[in-house]
C-alpha cells in the first residue's frame, strides 16, 4: 500500500533500524526493488530524484508506483534531494509523492531553515513529510584538512536548533558518506561520534544518503563484464550497522543499483550478441536489483518488519 513515511520511519526509530530508499528511474528497477521488498516482507521507500523526473516524467514514474503499492507492503513515494524550491512547491502541489526532501544543504544555516521551513509549512498542509538537510553531503576525502572537512559536516550544535525553526519530520546529515561509486581512496571513515551527538540532539529520524557499499563480489563481477571501476570503493557493512546503532533510520541507495544493472546488461549483451529482445537483457538487471536490494534489507534490519 502507498504510505507516508511517517510510521515506517516513526517504527525504525523505536526499534533502532532503518529503512531502504531505492532511486528509480525506469519499471524495471521498481520491478526489481518490490520483488526484494515483497520477498523480504519490508517496507520500502522508493524516490524519484530530480534528474529521474527529467529523465522519465513524474506522471510516467507515479503511475508505475501506484501499480506497485498494491502489493502487501508499505510502500513511501519520495522526492529526493528537491534543491529548486519552484520544484519542491510544484511537486508537493501535484500531490503524487507522500513526502519530499527539500535540500538547502547549499545554503547558510539562516536561508537554509527558513527556505526549509517555508516548504514544510505548504507541505504539512497537504500531510506531506518532509525531510530536509544539514551540512553538505561531500566525502571526507574531498576536503584538505580536518578543519575544512569539519566545516562541511552537520554541526551537532546546530541540529536542535534547525529542527525547531523548521519543523522538518526527518534530517540528512553529513557525517562523511558522498554520493557516487567512488566515496573513499581507501576504507570507509564515518564520523560516528558525531553522528551520535547528532542524535543525542533530536528526536526527529536521520537520513544516511551515499550509502552504497560497492559490494566486492558486485564490483569484481562488474569489472569482469567490462566495466570500469576498479577505484570504486563505497560504506562497509560494518560501518552501515554502525551507523544504525547511532541512529539512521532511512539509508538512500542508488550506486549499488545502477552498478547491478549495468553489470547484468553488460552480461547479457555480450553473453547473446545475436539477440535484439530488450526483454532478456532487462530482466537478468532486473533480477540483479532485486539480489543487492535483498542483502540491503537484511542489513538495515527492515527484513521482516512490514
Ligand atoms: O543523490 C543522488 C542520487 O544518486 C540521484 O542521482 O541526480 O543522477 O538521479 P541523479
Ligand atoms: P549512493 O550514490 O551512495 O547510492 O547514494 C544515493 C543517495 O544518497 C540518493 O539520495
Ligand atoms: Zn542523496
Amino acid at each position: 500500500m502507498l504510505v507516508s513515511p511517517k510510521k515506517m520511519l516513526a517504527d525504525a526509530h523505536r526499534g533502532w533500524y532503518a529503512i531502504g530508499a531505492f532511486n528509480i528511474n525506469n519499471l524495471e528497477l521498481v520491478q526489481g526493488i518490490m520483488e526484494a521488498a515483497i520477498m523480504e516482507k519490508s517496507p520500502v521507500i522508493l524516490q524519484t530524484s530530480e534528474g529521474a523526473i527529467d529523465y522519465a516524467g513524474i506522471e510516467f514514474l507515479s503511475a508505475i508506483v501506484r501499480v506497485a503499492a498494491k502489493a502487501k507492503v508499505p510502500v513511501a513515494f519520495h522526492l529526493d534531494h528537491g534543491k529548486n524550491e519552484r520544484l519542491v512547491r510544484s511537486m508537493i502541489k501535484l500531490g503524487l509523492h507522500t513526502s519530499v526532501m527539500f535540500d538547502g544543504s547549499s545554503l547558510p544555516f539562516p536561508q537554509n531553515s527558513r527556505a526549509t521551513r517555508a516548504i514544510v509549512q505548504l507541505a504539512h498542509r497537504r500531510r506531506i513529510f518532509v525531510e530536509a538537510e544539514l551540512g553538505a553531503i561531500a566525502g571526507i576525502e574531498d576536503f584538505v584538512s580536518v578543519s575544512e572537512r569539519d566545516a562541511h559536516l552537520t554541526s551537532p550544535k546546530q541540529v536542535a536548533e534547525f529542527v525547531k525553526r523548521t519543523g522538518c519530520d526527518a534530517l540528512a546529515v553529513a557525517i562523511g558518506t558522498s554520493h557516487g561509486a567512488y566515496k573513499f581512496k581507501e576504507s570507509s571513515r564515518l564520523d560516528l561520534k558525531r553522528l551520535r551527538e547528532i542524535k543525542d540532539a533530536t528526536n526527529v529520524p536521520l537520513v544516511l544518503h551515499g550509502a552504497s557499499g560497492v559490494p566486492l563480489w558486485l564490483k569484481r563481477r562488474s569489472i569482469n563484464a567490462g566495466s570500469h571501476i576498479e577505484d570504486a570503493s563505497g560504506v562497509s557493512d560494518e560501518h552501515i550497522k554502525k551507523a544504525i546503532k547511532a541512529g539512521i533510520n532511512k539509508i538512500n541507495v542508488d550506486t549499488d543499483l545502477r552498478i547491478a544493472f549495468t553489470t547484468a546488461l553488460r552480461e547479457a549483451l555480450a553473453t547473446d550478441t545475436k539477440n535484439i529482445d530488450p526483454r532478456k537483457y532487462l530482466a537478468p538487471a532486473r533480477d540483479l536489483v532485486t539480489k543487492v536490494v535483498r542483502e540491503k534489507m537484511r542489513l538495515f534490519g527492515c527484513a521482516g518488519k512490514a
